[in-house]
């Protein structure tokens, strides 16, 4: 494979003349400055709150560069890593002559990014099983194909997708391979991160939004060569990661035990759940899940839906997206909630399948 970085970022990405902060300019411990035009007399907060943050969120990269044994030089923060998915179109997809490839059915802001950024879309649907049709992805591939999407563990199958399926895609394509593993916690497989020596056209997108538990911090991570993040940082808003969540952060990555702790409690209540839902009369599959929810296929899904919410219970209805007909996305909640949803779905089954006994 003859993989050149400066083939695939846009050109006017590479000779951008990119913003250059105050903060950039000047990165020692002064104690008067006077070079960002903050407010000098504090603010209504804890006082340090005037000042603008570290634009490389520097301290952060290092912690997690420590959890995930990567260079922090290979590490891009962005607010959720739904900005990261937004920054790799901005940076490497030419709007109206370029083209990516999804897989769906998977997470749907891969195709809202490629609209907004007028990107055209390929398809290459997941195979009945879930997996990736490697040889579709390989028709579609041509010379303005920039990205192509892997979500793996993928929402909403919550399968892990086939990694020698991925190895091949990633050895014979010339664009980038986007490794999407938001869920990779709950899974035993392998993550990517540590592949990046192997495929430098390989970006590993991590959240700390799952099994962190930290969604409303907003701190979403990629992984990439230094080349692939050295484009995204010139393309980022100057402080893309606002003070708070870089100090929450730290805080929070000092606590690997704790949330290993809750990664094994939610893949246990998930196992548990996934039995229960499985034994229930007229669930017709409860599919294999690396992740923290669980897909459901039932009839009737869409009533299945609204009668939960009557009952104050928000699931996913997925029925809509491509091969998940009649498909609820639920996900793992505490054993108080768990137990909600089973008595409220076994409920449902009486009052639909009035012959059915649960
Ligand atoms: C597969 C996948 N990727 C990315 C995201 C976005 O995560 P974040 O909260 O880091 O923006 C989600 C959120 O549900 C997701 O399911």
């Amino acid at each position: 494979m003859k993989f050149d970085i400066k083939k695939i970022v846009r050109p006017n990405i590479e000779i951008l003349k990119a913003y250059s902060s105050a903060k950039d300019e000047y990165t020692g411990e002064a104690n008067v400055l006077l070079d960002a035009n903050e407010n000098s007399l504090g603010s209504p907060l804890t006082k340090w709150y005037n000042r603008y943050p570290d634009p490389y969120q520097r301290k952060v990269k290092e912690k997690i560069a420590f959890i995930k044994q990567i260079a922090p030089a290979q590490i891009f923060l962005g607010n959720g890593s739904d900005e990261c998915i937004d920054i790799l179109y901005r940076t490497f997809c030419e709007s109206g002559k370029d083209n990516i490839i999804i897989c769906p059915p998977t997470y749907p802001m891969y195709e809202v990014n490629a609209n907004i950024n007028n990107v055209e879309i390929k398809s290459a649907p997941l195979l009945p099983n879930y997996q990736l049709n490697v040889a579709h992805i390989e028709q579609l591939v041509n010379e303005q194909t920039k990205i192509i999407w892997i979500c793996s563990p993928n929402n909403p199958t919550g399968n892990s997708l086939d990694r020698i399926d991925i190895e091949t895609i990633l050895n014979h394509f010339n664009g980038l391979v986007v490794v999407d593993e938001a869920y990779i916690n709950f899974s035993k497989q392998k993550s990517f991160a540590q592949s990046l020596i192997d495929y430098p056209n390989l970006v590993v997108l991590q959240t700390l939004s799952k099994a962190w538990g930290l969604a409303g911090l907003r701190l979403g991570m990629a992984f990439a060569s230094e080349e692939i993040i050295g484009y995204m940082n010139k393309v980022k808003a100057p402080y893309n990661i606002n003070m708070v969540t870089q100090e929450l952060a730290l805080v929070a990555l000092e606590e690997v035990g704790q949330v290993n702790d809750m990664i094994t409690h939610l893949v246990d209540m998930r196992v548990a759940l996934a039995e229960v839902i499985e034994s229930m009369p007229y669930v017709e599959k409860v599919f294999p899940s690396d992740t923290n929810f669980l897909l459901v296929k039932i009839p009737n899904a869409r009533s299945l839906y609204q009668f939960l919410l009557s009952k104050g219970i928000v699931v996913r209805d997925r029925s809509g997206l491509e091969n998940c007909a009649d498909s609820l996305r639920i996900t793992i909640g505490n054993e108080q909630e768990n137990t909600q949803l089973i008595d409220a779905m076994a409920e449902w089954i009486e009052i639909t399948f009035p012959s059915a006994s649960v």
